[in-house]
């Protein structure tokens, strides 16, 4: 079925229970995002932005609701059936990189592909390649995380979350520890994805970056607040006053 959206959830909950003490991280989160869109994800720190994108992303599940993904219920999978189709369909971008510090460059995009059942190695040697081309990292293929900036590592880490040819890439502030001009190449990375049809969601607490996507969803304890659509007047008035340097950054 093609006109079904990717993301579907119905009064998601999440609650998290330590000793006596009940946080609602999620409360009846009701959300449809249909293939293809750029989303933002915005709101307070603590508002349960991460443990949205942790549950969209198969990385956690919900306490309570249903989530469709690409119409098939997952709410009640299990870890491993979880784990594989995160491989498949979902690309996750952290705001820490989490690259692993004992693996090159290579390897750490490879790793994800290696288990693939429908890959070989040459199918896996090009689309590492190719990733490294697209972030520009080519030429560092060889080095390990410690040897490169920050904004060369999300770089990586994005090369990483696109290498499978995944139907969504979620990034959770993907640029908050970055620097202005690094932010930008990832934030114009995530563009040119939406660009070529991925479905883009972006965490981020930085409205001129949440104003890039076409969407605009704020989160405040645990709800959903707001849900609207940026107008392309606001986009391109944060385009022009945002990135001045636009032009200019050697990125
Ligand atoms: N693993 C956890 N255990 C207990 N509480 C958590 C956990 N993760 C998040 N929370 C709580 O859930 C709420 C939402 O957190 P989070 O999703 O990380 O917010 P955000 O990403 O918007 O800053 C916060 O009150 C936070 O303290
Ligand atoms: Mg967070």
């Amino acid at each position: 079925m093609t006109n079904q959206p990717i993301i579907e959830l119905k009064n998601v909950s999440k609650v998290y229970s330590i000793n006596t003490l009940e946080t609602y991280a999620l409360q009846n989160i009701n959300l449809k995002i249909e293939q293809g869109e750029f989303v933002s994800i915005a709101g307070a720190s603590g508002c349960g932005k991460s443990t949205l994108l942790s549950i969209l992303g198969l990385l956690d599940v919900a306490t309570s609701g249903q989530y469709m993904l690409s119409g098939h219920d997952v709410s009640g999978l299990g870890r491993d059936e979880r784990a594989r189709l995160r491989n498949k369909e979902i690309g996750f971008v952290f705001q820490s990189f989490n690259l692993i510090s004992d693996l090159t460059v290579y390897e750490n995009i490879e790793l994800p592909l290696t288990y693939r059942t429908d890959l070989n190695r040459n199918d896996i040697a090009d689309i590492v390649n190719d990733s490294l081309e697209i972030v520009d990292m080519a030429s560092r293929k060889n080095h390990f995380p410690s040897q490169l900036s920050g904004g060369q590592q999300q770089r990586v880490a994005v090369a990483r979350a696109i290498c499978g040819g995944p139907s969504m890439i979620l990034a959770d502030e993907p640029c908050g520890n970055l620097d202005s001009k690094n932010a930008e190449a990832v934030m114009q990375l995530l563009e040119r994805l939406h660009q070529g049809g991925t479905t883009v969601l972006i965490v981020t607490h930085d409205p001129k970056s949440a104003l890039r996507a076409q969407r605009y969803v704020e989160l405040f304890d645990g709800q959903i607040v707001s849900d609207d659509y940026v107008s392309r007047q606001d986009r391109q008035q944060v385009l022009t006053t945002v990135l001045p340097e636009l032009h200019s950054a050697d990125i």
